[in-house]
C-alpha cells in the first residue's frame, strides 16, 4: 500500500537520501541521532492505525519494538510486568542472587494481570495512627488494607473510611471488617478466566470495590479491585495488546552473565545451570550484555547456550561493528544489541576513547546483520520519542534505560531534593553498580578490592509519570513519525527513511526556541 504508489520527485532524491546513499557519503563521520533528520513522505495511513510489531527471533514476536534495560535501576518484575503488559518486553537485570533473579523472573511469569500478588496487608495489633503513616510514607494512593494474622490467614478488612487521624488510637482490630462479612474468592477458582471471574462478582455485588482471593488455608493470596477490572476491560478493546507467550503468560527476558570461575575460564556449568532454571521458569529470552561483546568470552558463551538451547531466543552485545555482528551471529545470537557508549550514564568514551555514535553503528550494524539474517537492537541514548522513530530506521528494537528509570514502576529509593522528588539512576559500570555485582560486564573481576576504571556514572532522574503514561508517549511519537513517512509497519518505515544531516543551527530550530516556556508537552524524558 505504501511505497510503490508514492508520488516521488528526482529534486527530494538529491537531497533527503536513503541509509544506503547517505551513511557511505559521511566519509568516515559518525552521527548519531540529532545530527540527522527524516524527510516526510507521501502518506496513507494515520498514525493510530501504525502496527509496531516486530520480530527479534522466530520465537520472539513483540507488539512494540521497545525493551527495558538490564539495568539495576530499571528492569526487575515490576517493570517487566508493566513493559509486557504494554507489548513491549523487559530483561530482567542481573546484579542480584541467581535465586532472587529466577523469582522475579516468575513472578513477570505468573502475573495475573488485574491482580495484586501481594497486596499491603497490616496486622490487628497495630494503630490506625500506624496505617496513617504508612500511607504516608510509602506514598500510597489507597486506604483499604487486608488485615492477616502472622500465617497470613484472613481476619478482616481495614476500610479506607476508618483511616482517620481522628480514629488514629483505635486499635485496627477495633475497627475492621470482620472475616465473615469480607467478600473473597478461593484461589483454585479464578482460572481459565480470573479477570472475566472477578467481574462477574463486581457485576452481581453493587458497590462492592474489593475482592480478596484465598487458598484453602484461608491465607491471603491477591486482591482484586473495580477499578483496575474495569480499567482492563476497557483496554481489551485497545489496538495494542500485552506481550504474551503461547501459554498466554507475559513475555519476560532476563540477563545471563558469561561468568568466569576462579581459573579464568568460562564456567560452563555454572553458566548452563543459570540458563536452565531460567528456561525452566519460562523465560521468553536471555540477554548477554557486555560492554565488549566481540569478545572470545562473549562468543564462546553464546554458542555454550545456543548448543544446548537450538531454540531459545538470544541476544549478546554490546558491539558497533560488522564484524563483531558477524562473529556473534556465527556462534548463534539471534539479536544483537548495538551501542557503546552512548547512554545516559555512560562514561566508557571519556574513560576509554572507544565507541560509534548511534546512527552509524547501527547503520554498520545493520548491512551485516541483514546479511547474516540476525536483528540488530539499538541499546542507549535514546532521549526521546523522535530517536526512537530514527533508531527504527535501521534496527529492529530499541532499548531504553534512562527514559524509563524515573518512572514508579522502576526499582530503587525515591529520595526528596528541594521539594522536587527523585530516583536513582545508575550505570552498571559504575562502582557502586560494579561492586553489587555487574563488574564481569566491563571485564574486571567481582573483587572489587581492587581498583578499576569505572565506565559509567550513579545519577537521580527526576520521578515521571507511570509505565503506561511514559509508553503512550513514545508509542505515539513513533506513530507519529511512522505517519509522517507513510509507514504503515516497521519494514516500510526501514525501507521509506530519507536522512539529512543537521547543522547545530537546524538543531536549535528543531526544539522549542525563542519563547518563553510555561508549559512543557507531556513528557516523555
Ligand atoms: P540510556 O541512554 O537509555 O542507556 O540511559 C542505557 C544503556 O546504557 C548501557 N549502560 C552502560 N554503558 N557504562 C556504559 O558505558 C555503564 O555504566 C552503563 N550502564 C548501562 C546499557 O547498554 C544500557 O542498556
Amino acid at each position: 500500500m505504501a511505497a510503490e504508489s508514492s508520488p516521488r520527485s528526482a529534486v527530494d532524491d538529491a537531497f533527503y537520501q536513503a541509509a544506503d546513499s547517505f551513511f557511505p557519503a559521511q566519509q568516515g563521520v559518525a552521527l548519531t541521532y540529532d545530527d540527522v533528520t527524516l524527510a516526510t513522505q507521501y502518506s496513507e495511513i494515520l498514525p493510530r492505525d501504525a502496527n509496531l510489531e516486530t520480530t527479534l527471533a522466530d520465537r520472539l514476536h513483540l507488539q512494540i519494538p521497545i525493551i527495558s534495560a538490564d539495568m539495576d535501576t530499571v528492569t526487575e518484575s515490576r517493570m517487566a510486568i508493566a513493559m509486557a503488559l504494554n507489548g513491549g518486553l523487559g530483561l530482567i537485570h542481573y546484579n542480584m542472587p541467581e535465586r532472587q533473579q529466577l523469582s522475579e523472573v516468575t513472578r513477570v511469569k505468573y502475573h495475573v494481570h488485574g491482580l495484586i500478588q501481594e497486596p499491603i496487608k497490616v496486622s490487628p495489633d497495630q494503630f490506625i495512627g500506624d496505617v496513617l503513616t504508612l500511607i504516608e510514607e510509602r506514598h500510597f494512593s489507597f486506604s483499604t488494607f487486608p488485615i492477616v494474622d502472622g500465617k497470613d490467614r484472613l481476619l478482616g478488612l481495614l476500610p479506607g473510611h476508618v483511616v482517620r487521624p481522628r480514629y488514629a488510637a483505635r486499635k485496627v482490630s477495633e475497627a475492621m471488617m470482620p472475616r465473615a462479612s469480607v467478600h473473597t474468592i478461593p484461589e483454585r477458582e479464578l482460572q481459565p478466566d480470573p479477570i472475566g471471574r472477578a467481574d462477574k462478582f463486581f457485576n452481581e455485588h453493587v458497590g462492592i470495590h474489593k475482592l480478596l482471593v484465598v487458598d484453602d488455608e484461608d491465607r491471603l493470596r491477591g486482591l482484586f479491585t473495580l477499578s483496575d477490572i474495569e480499567r482492563i476491560t476497557q483496554e481489551k478493546a485497545a489496538p495494542l495488546k500485552p506481550g504474551r507467550d503461547s501459554q498466554f503468560r507475559l513475555v519476560c527476558g532476563a540477563a545471563v552473565s558469561a561468568t568466569r570461575n576462579s581459573t579464568g575460564e568460562l564456567d560452563q556449568v555454572r553458566i548452563l545451570r543459570h540458563v536452565g532454571a531460567l528456561v525452566e521458569r519460562g523465560v521468553d529470552v536471555v540477554a548477554i550484555s557486555t560492554a565488549h561483546g566481540f569478545s572470545k568470552g562473549v562468543g564462546e558463551t553464546v554458542r555454550l547456550i545456543r548448543r544446548e538451547y537450538p531454540e531459545l531466543p538470544i541476544i549478546a552485545g554490546n558491539v558497533t561493528s560488522a564484524a563483531a555482528v558477524e562473529y556473534l551471529a556465527e556462534c548463534g545470537a539471534n539479536a544483537i544489541k548495538v551501542g557503546q557508549g552512548p547512554g545516559s550514564i555512560c562514561t566508557t568514551r571519556m574513560v576509554a576513547g572507544v565507541g560509534i555514535p548511534q546512527l552509524t553503528a547501527l547503520y554498520v550494524c545493520g548491512k551485516a546483520a541483514q546479511a547474516a539474517g540476525v536483528r540488530i537492537i539499538a541499546d542507549g541514548g535514546i532521549a526521546k520519542s523522535g530517536d526512537i522513530v530514527k533508531a527504527l530506521t535501521l534496527s529492529h528494537a530499541v532499548i531504553c534505560g534512562g527514559l524509563l528509570a524515573g518512572c514508579p514502576e522502576a526499582p530503587g529509593q525515591l529520595m526528596e531534593i528541594n521539594g522536587k522528588i527523585y530516583k536513582q539512576y545508575r550505570g552498571m559500570g559504575s562502582p557502586a553498580a560494579m561492586k553489587a555485582g555487574s563488574a564481569a560486564r566491563y571485564g574486571h573481576t567481582k573483587d572489587m578490592t581492587r581498583k578499576v576504571a569505572a565506565e559509567g556514572v550513579e545519577a537521580l532522574k527526576e520521578v515521571s509519570a507511570s509505565l503506561d503514561s511514559v509508553m503512550t508517549q513514545l508509542v505515539g511519537g513513533l506513530q507519529s513519525g511512522m505517519g509522517y513517512l507513510g509507514a504503515p509497519h516497521l519494514g516500510d518505515l526501514r525501507a521509506r527513511a530519507r536522512f539529512a544531516r543537521i547543522t547545530p543551527a537546524g538543531q536549535r530550530e528543531s526544539a522549542p526556541h525563542d519563547i518563553v516556556e510555561v508549559k512543557t508537552g507531556a513528557s516523555n524524558n
